[in-house]
């Protein structure tokens, strides 16, 4: 997504150190890869193992004969500023640049068994991180009306939560809702013949909402611009060795898909730059061109921001 931008604004020089919060299959990795060289690092973090090993072998491939030193993590995004603390026997790793690509990969999304998509029947699972307690299903069929319809209104901006919500208590109450045709069908059965755009399926606010609800993409999102935050004034934070996780002059780029989530991004980078410990890169956010669009539907909806943390005092 953004590929162009995304290296643009981050501007890999060679021996640094480029953190990827979520990995993914390593298209934006594979690019950074090569510019920081043999003599920078990449670190590789996703909760999906398959991912991982996808991206490593993808930067393994750009960089042939130069390939920086890889590290691979596996785990939610949130955690990760405590895990680069650890690194290299407790002395930590600091990053140069840093960049997380929200949400799912293609490959996640073609996968029937994740249950992610309401154009292909599956269980209805939705857990990007297969440890998660709590799958879609167990959300759907189990918590009251009005938790449902709060998160279909707040994650999917369903104008018509209240009624798909009630309609789900109903239908569940029949037989449990237990795969992706099921609940997209349920869905459709409330909203058709409601107003909204005729080429968007009527599910597909639903499906995002419960798939950011149990992935708790918000909360995880949160942490990571706390931790920025934090980083940016210096502080080690939890477990983070000593001094901030983020170099001085490091560049934090975030691609965005829900309003929600583009409006914590914004707060946070402008909260670094009120604080005086590093500037926005972006005035507004970069945006796929027309033939990323035309290619990728998905990046339609990419906002990519950057902020560069120059530091309290250096740190
Ligand atoms: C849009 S894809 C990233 C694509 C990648 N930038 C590329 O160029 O191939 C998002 C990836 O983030 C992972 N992911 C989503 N939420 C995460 C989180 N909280 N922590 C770690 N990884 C996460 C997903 O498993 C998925 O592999």
């Amino acid at each position: 997504m953004l590929p162009r931008e995304v290296v643009e604004l981050l501007a890999p020089k060679a021996g640094e150190t480029y953190v990827d919060c979520t990995a993914g299959l390593g298209g934006h990795a594979a690019l950074v890869g090569p510019l920081v060289g043999a003599s920078g690092r990449v670190v590789l973090n996703d909760v999906d193992d398959g991912n991982l090993g996808k991206a490593a072998a993808a930067v393994r491939r750009a960089c042939g004969d130069a390939c920086p030193e890889l590290v691979t993590i596996r785990g939610n995004f949130a955690e990760l500023p405590h895990a680069l603390g650890g690194l290299h026997g407790g002395q930590g790793i600091r990053a140069d640049m840093v960049l997380a690509d929200l949400g799912f990969s293609s490959n996640q999304v073609d996968d029937p068994a994740r249950g992610l998509s309401f154009r292909l029947d599956g269980p209805l699972d939705m857990r990007l991180d297969p440890s998660l307690k709590l799958s879609a299903a167990d959300m759907v069929n189990g918590l009251p009306e009005a938790e449902l319809a709060r998160i279909l209104r707040d994650y999917g901006e369903e104008r018509h939560a209240g009624l798909v919500a009630r309609k789900l208590v109903q239908a569940r109450k029949e037989t449990p809702i237990l795969t992706t045709a099921r609940l997209a069908e349920v869905v459709r059965s409330v909203l058709s013949g409601r107003s909204g755009p005729a080429s968007i399926d009527p599910a597909t606010r639903s499906f995002q909402a419960l798939r950011i609800a149990v992935n708790d993409e918000l909360g995880s999102l949160q942490a990571l611009l706390a931790a920025v935050l934090r980083g940016a004034s210096g502080s080690a934070g939890r477990g983070t060795g000593s001094g901030s996780w983020l170099g001085t002059g490091a560049r934090v780029a975030i691609i965005s898909f829900h309003s929600l989530e583009d409006r914590l991004v914004k707060r946070a980078m402008e909260e670094v730059a009120s604080r005086g410990v590093g500037e926005v890169l972006t005035r507004s956010p970069a945006m796929a061109d027309e033939p990323e669009q035309r290619a990728n539907p998905r990046s339609r909806s990419a906002k990519l921001r950057a902020v560069r943390i120059d530091g309290a005092l250096g740190v």
